[in-house]
């Protein structure tokens, strides 16, 4: 069988009769003794990116030993199965109830919220809930509802276009340019009208990290009541700030304080600082999630409200969020948070000062920023260079366009997470430097054939 189709096992490990390559797809004939199995899958994925390394996701990549006992011992849960597992449920019903009250709903007991798989499945559901409660109201006025749109800056994460793709609804995005950075609530009269289902709002833009202003959205929108009775809800996409917004802009007026919002998702897997796998979205309360979204599941002997879009997924991070949110509580969360902060800033000063670069935006919102090469000063390489050579040296600072009207402006990122301490950058910011120097002592410009950007959102 020729070598692409085979999976290599080091004689080492296969043990005497056992096989030393494997068909690598088709299931083997027989079995395998474990260790050997454990070798190929271990070898196999040692090749997959440094985590701690990697800047260029969201994702947490690091929880403590008390997480990983807690972890291992609670691997089996599903959260679906609210009968075998009441307690897990019980702790569910209080990450979200916890989360409201972070969010500062006005009454955090009668909200109602479900975890989920990531952003993107609470994505969903919120966006679901946006559309379901326009078509019940316009139903009751006796109007079409054959025409939803949802507005949304270009800038959104792909969720949002997933979300009105699968679900029929028009995406209106407002395009973002060099003086509305983020969507801001200018202009947005020219998008919204009565077949809006909602305006999202992102706190820490994918892109970028920036916030955006949702207060100034909700003004927006209360004009445009005024002004066409149109009563157009928003939902905050905090996927990131969400959980970064409450410990290091308390002040801020981005969630339920502003009467407007009516839900709110955060990944528990990004700055929640729980392992992949756990999202959350809450509303400001119940009346505001349409019943028929919701199914009844069997529940110690009653039933429990359901809304989801898997229905089997693991519960053992819903009790790892529980376990930090006790561990960390606010001043815990706070710290973290504002020590990623103190590196972003610290980064973003240090390469702001480099010369070549000019900063797009420098973490003071969630510890994420972004910069681009600054007009004229090479022809010989851009940031995708950049990014190659510091992939080099184990570093994933992914470079990428912008959305539409930007397009032509490339930008490099960093998302600073716990584990990414002052030490690792400034080896970072000396890898950048010598990275740089090189680049910049080229003679002539950079091969180009077949350099994309190798990131998406
Ligand atoms: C603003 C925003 N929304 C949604 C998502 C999707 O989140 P998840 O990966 O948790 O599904 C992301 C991920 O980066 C994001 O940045």
């Amino acid at each position: 069988m020729s070598q692409e189709h085979v999976v290599a096992v080091n004689p080492i490990f296969a043990r005497p009769g056992e096989a030393v390559a494997v068909e690598r797809y088709r299931m083997p004939i027989g079995e395998m003794l474990p260790e050997t199995a454990f070798r190929i899958v271990h070898d196999e994925v040692m090749l997959d990116g440094n985590a701690r390394l990697n800047l260029a996701t969201f994702v947490g990549t690091w929880m403590d030993e008390y997480a990983a006992r807690l972890y291992a011992e609670s691997f089996d849960k599903n959260m679906v199965d609210k009968d075998e597992y009441p307690h897990t449920a019980i702790i569910e019903d209080r990450c979200w109830k916890i989360l409201a009250d972070l969010w500062n709903a006005p009454d955090p007991t009668h909200t109602i919220g479900t975890s989920t798989v990531g952003s993107s499945e609470a994505c969903m559901l919120a966006g679901l809930a946006l559309k379901r409660r326009w078509q019940h109201a316009r139903r009751a006025a006796g109007k079409p509802t054959d025409r939803p749109n949802l507005v949304m800056s270009s800038a959104v994460q792909v969720v949002w276009e997933k979300f009105c793709n699968y679900w029929d609804v028009t995406p209106r995005l407002v395009p973002i340019s060099e003086e509305h950075r983020t969507l801001d609530g200018h202009d947005l009269d020219a998008y919204v009208d009565e077949n809006t289902i909602g305006v999202v709002a992102i706190l820490g833009v994918t892109y970028t990290g920036a916030y955006e202003p949702v207060k100034r959205i909700a003004e927006a929108l209360d004009r445009i009541q005024r002004d066409t009775g149109a009563d157009v809800p928003i939902h905050v996409d905090g996927a990131s700030g969400a959980m970064v917004a409450p410990f290091l802009q308390s002040d801020l007026e981005w969630d339920f304080r502003l009467e407007r919002v009516h839900s709110i998702n955060t990944s528990g897997h990004k700055y929640g600082l729980v392992y992949p796998g756990l999202g959350w979205v809450v509303w400001r309360s119940a009346d505001l999630l349409p019943e028929d979204l919701i199914f009844k599941v069997s529940y110690l002997g009653g039933e429990t409200p359901s809304l989801a879009l898997n229905f089997s997924r693991p519960g053992a991070q819903v009790l790892l969020q529980y376990y930090q949110f006790l561990r960390l509580g606010r001043s815990g969360y706070r710290a973290v948070q504002k020590s990623s902060q103190d590196v972003a800033r610290y980064l973003a000063d240090s390469i702001g000062a480099m010369g070549a670069f000019e900063l797009w935006n420098d973490g003071s919102d969630i510890p994420v920023f972004a910069w681009r090469l600054k007009s004229g000063h090479t022809g010989n390489w851009n940031l995708y260079d950049l990014s190659d050579r510091l992939r080099m040296k184990g570093w994933q600072v992914p470079a990428y366009p912008m959305p539409d009207n930007l397009a032509d402006t490339t930008v490099q990122r960093i998302v600073v997470r716990d584990g990414l301490g002052m030490d690792l950058a400034r080896d970072l910011l000396d890898d950048i430097r010598a990275a740089t120097d090189f680049l910049d002592r080229l003679s002539g410009p950079m091969p180009t054939d077949g350099a994309v950007p190798g990131f998406h959102h």
